[in-house]
């Protein structure tokens, strides 16, 4: 049985980074469990699917295999045979991977997969859901949160840091609406687990909030 930390927030929290920090740091497999939904999206988008057509997206599910491999300690996607990582971060993709969330046949397609990279190695998994219902026993819980406004700064920082022109004020409202419909959505909606504690890192540098995490792992 693996260890198991699980880290779940909404939007530009820092989870992502966080997480393979402490990956490293702790020896556990980082998986990103919101590569996995921005791979199934990827796979609507190239079938120029359209995120409102609930059957549509339900019967393509069923033809899209996704799987996570790590090369060189790094966490590749491949959909149906091909590596798609690259793709992944895409803001069309993102917004794409949202609302296709929601439908329980897309999260079902993802749970048992997720479930069985934690049962077979120690892991730091990130999401939405890891905490609540991914894996409910995970020996640490994370609610890894910020201000909209912290969090819009740095997915523009990401962003422009990769060349890719963008506006903050656009990304603030695709934020606002991202965590509306995260934790909203009927099912596996973005909360806090009760047993999760609650980490704001608007005021944190990445130092501090992973040794605040490294300290509740065992060692
Ligand atoms: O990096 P960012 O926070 O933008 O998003 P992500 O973690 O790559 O996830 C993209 C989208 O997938 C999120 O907006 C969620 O709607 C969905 N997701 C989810 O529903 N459950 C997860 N465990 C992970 C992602």
């Amino acid at each position: 049985m693996g260890y198991n930390v699980a880290i779940d927030g909404p939007a530009g929290a820092g989870k992502s980074t966080i997480a393979k920090l402490l990956a490293k740091e702790k020896g556990y497999i980082y998986v990103d469990t919101g590569a996995l939904y921005r791979g199934l999206a990827i796979h609507f988008l190239d079938r120029s699917i359209n995120a409102q057509d609930i059957g549509a997206v339900i019967e393509a599910v069923k033809e899209a295999d996704v799987k996570i491999k790590y090369e060189d300690g790094a966490q590749q996607v491949y959909l149906n045979g091909r590596n798609i990582t690259e793709r992944l971060r895409g803001e069309e993709v993102g917004r794409m991977a949202s609302a296709t969330a929601k439908i329980p046949e897309v999260r079902d397609k993802l749970l048992m997969l997720q479930r069985n990279l934690a049962a077979e190695q120690d892991v730091v998994m990130d999401g939405r859901d890891i905490g609540t219902c991914v894996l409910p026993d995970a020996e640490v819980k994370i609610f890894l949160t910020a201000s909209v406004k912290t969090r819009a700064r740095r997915r523009y920082e990401e962003l422009t840091g990769k060349g890719e022109s963008c506006d903050l004020e656009t990304i603030e409202e695709d934020i606002k609406k991202r965590d509306e419909q995260d934790m909203t959505r009927k099912t596996a909606p973005l909360k806090k687990a009760e047993d999760a504690y609650l980490v704001d890192s608007s005021d944190m540098t990445v130092e501090e909030v992973v040794r605040t995490i490294a300290a509740l792992c065992k060692s």
